[in-house]
């Protein structure tokens, strides 16, 4: 769909196009003080700025025109995002300038000079003249609109005050989350790169403690409790002061925001392996190399091209393939992540055991430890035979994920290349919630971005999952059976770990 952009009350009165979205002015929807704000800007990935210029440009001008700046944010409709906003539809005329409206949303939210975005009709698409309303009287829905040339038809639907959530969860971002998440959402704000464990970046489009199976996005739920309660024994802070309104706009943001991450990510991924300055040059390396060893044997070989010449061929190169591939990528890209968001909202994307918790006794503590310490699951090698994360595997040296190439520091590290403990289990300090349902979906699905694994549906069945929910919350009070591996009083003392 084509919008043209929204700026009322703009000094300049700008209606830039942006081909998929509308763009909400940053200072102009809401009066919270945004146009004071600082003067943010988003940046890129390394990697991005490592493509050869073209492409550069290429990749940062899509993102600008598809999701804006902190200050100028654009709502790309098709993603699953609330950007906020009153739907509504014409039901008759009521003089020249007003209609009779019917109302999706709260009528008392309506409020002078707010701008009306119309979804269809003759006034709808890029001929949008810059409606605003001048008038609601919330019992009789009459809507008084100003900047309307030919009053809309009855039926022609619109949304009041497109983009305030969206808006709002910005300013809510900025004030209390921006600091360590970073303006980006890329977890280096000025705070953040003191903390351990790192504050989330976002642009993986990957959280941790979530509801949801592996390999599936977080729902909104999940954020919404992160944000509510904080990440225990982290910096993650509790965010209960909060109203409800502006936890659940900051939800959204943070959905966005790490949308325009992996988009980002995802569309640079798809060019750096022709499309860069390291793939160019490695490139050359390798021709270099060969032509010098066909030399040393007095093989034929042609000479290589200069590297000036191998720029100019990629860069004529990614000329056509901006025409002819990319507007196909990024549609590609879009629509991944419109699925993968949407799905996380579906309710079979979050894991319900499909039995209730296991009685917790002795006995099934006692099957959970002969699990934790089992070939099957391994949790002893991380966790350690005492339960207190310092297992053998925290000793070794780990290669990059899709690499053979290692870690320059011993022990575990998550997705985004920090270091990492296991969880000292004998603490009963949970980060994704305390609540036997919370550890369960803990060891089903394993923690995300993280080497903690999934085990649910595969090495364990359901009731296997609650008897080690029971044995790892008996941990913390079982001072009489200090390890796993010895079992106390819960296990014969003879019993041999699996190794
Ligand atoms: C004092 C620093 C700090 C502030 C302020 C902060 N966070 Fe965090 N946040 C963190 C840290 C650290 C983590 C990572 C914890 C971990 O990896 O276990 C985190 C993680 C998260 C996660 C990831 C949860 C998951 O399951 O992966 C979300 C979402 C989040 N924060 C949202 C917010 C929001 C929204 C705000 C503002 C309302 C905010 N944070 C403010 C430090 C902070
Ligand atoms: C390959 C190493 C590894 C294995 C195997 C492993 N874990 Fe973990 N586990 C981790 C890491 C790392 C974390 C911490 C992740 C984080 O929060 O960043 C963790 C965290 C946890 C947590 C804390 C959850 C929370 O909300 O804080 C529990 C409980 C847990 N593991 C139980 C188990 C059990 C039970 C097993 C075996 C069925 C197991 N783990 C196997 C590495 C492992």
């Amino acid at each position: 769909m084509m919008f043209r952009v929204i700026c009322p009350n703009s000094t300049s009165r700008t209606t830039r196009l942006s081909f998929q979205g509308v763009i909400v002015c940053g200072w102009a929807l809401l009066s919270l003080g945004c146009g004071a704000g600082p003067q943010a800007e988003f940046k890129y990935r390394e990697a991005t700025d490592d493509l050869i210029s073209d492409a550069e440009r290429s990749v940062k001008s899509t993102l600008k025109d598809s999701f804006g700046t902190p200050n100028e944010l654009v709502a790309w409709e098709r993603f699953p995002i609330n950007y906020g906003g009153i739907k509504g539809a014409v039901a008759s005329a009521a003089g020249d300038k007003a209609v009779i409206v019917t109302l999706e949303g709260e009528s008392e939210k309506i409020r002078n000079k707010t701008p009306i975005l119309w979804l269809t009709g003759s006034v709808a698409g890029d001929k949008t003249p810059l409606v605003t309303v001048a008038g609601f009287n919330a019992e009789t829905k009459q809507l008084t609109l100003a900047g309307v040339s030919e009053l809309p038809n009855a039926g022609d639907r619109f949304v009041v005050g497109f983009g305030e959530d969206l808006q709002l969860g910005r300013h809510v971002y900025m004030k209390n989350c921006m600091h360590c998440h970073g303006v980006s959402g890329d977890g280096d704000g000025p705070t953040g790169q003191f903390l351990n464990p790192r504050p989330r970046d976002y642009r993986n489009g990957q959280f941790k403690f979530t509801a949801t199976k592996s390999g599936e996005k977080a729902t909104r739920d999940d954020l919404h409790r992160i944000v509510k309660y904080g990440i225990p024994g982290t910096y993650m802070p509790s965010f209960l002061l909060l109203g409800e309104r502006e936890t659940k706009v900051v939800v959204e943001y943070v959905r966005w925001l790490a949308i325009r991450g992996e988009f980002e990510k995802r569309l640079v991924a798809e060019l750096s392996s022709d499309y860069s300055e390291t793939s160019i040059a490695d490139s050359v390396r390798k021709a270099e190399a060969a032509y010098a060893e066909k030399k040393k044997n007095k093989e034929e070989a042609e000479k290589p091209l200069s590297a000036n010449k191998v720029a100019k061929a990629a860069a004529s190169e990614f000329a056509k393939y901006s025409k002819e591939d990319l507007p196909a990528a990024i549609e590609e890209t879009a629509n991944l992540l419109t699925d993968a968001w949407t799905r996380a909202e579906e309710p079979d994307t979050v894991i319900v055991p499909s039995i209730h918790r296991v009685d917790d006794t002795a006995e099934s503590r006692e099957r959970g430890r002969l699990l934790y310490m089992s070939d099957k699951t391994k949790c002893y090698t991380c966790h350690g035979m005492t339960g207190r994360g310092d297992g053998a595997a925290t000793e070794d040296f780990w290669p990059k994920p899709g690499t053979t190439e290692k870690f320059a520091n011993r022990g575990l590290h998550d997705e985004w290349g920090n270091q990492l403990k296991p969880r000292n289990l004998t603490l009963g300090q949970y980060r994704g919630g305390r609540r036997p349902i919370d550890l369960f979906r803990r060891m089903y699905a394993g923690i995300k971005g993280t080497p903690m694994p999934a085990f649910g549906g595969t090495a364990l069945k359901d009731n296997e999952i609650w008897d080690l929910v029971n044995f790892v919350m008996s941990l913390p009070y079982s001072s009489r059976q200090p390890s796993p591996a010895a079992g106390g009083n819960m296990a014969k003392l003879d019993e041999k770990p699996a190794h």
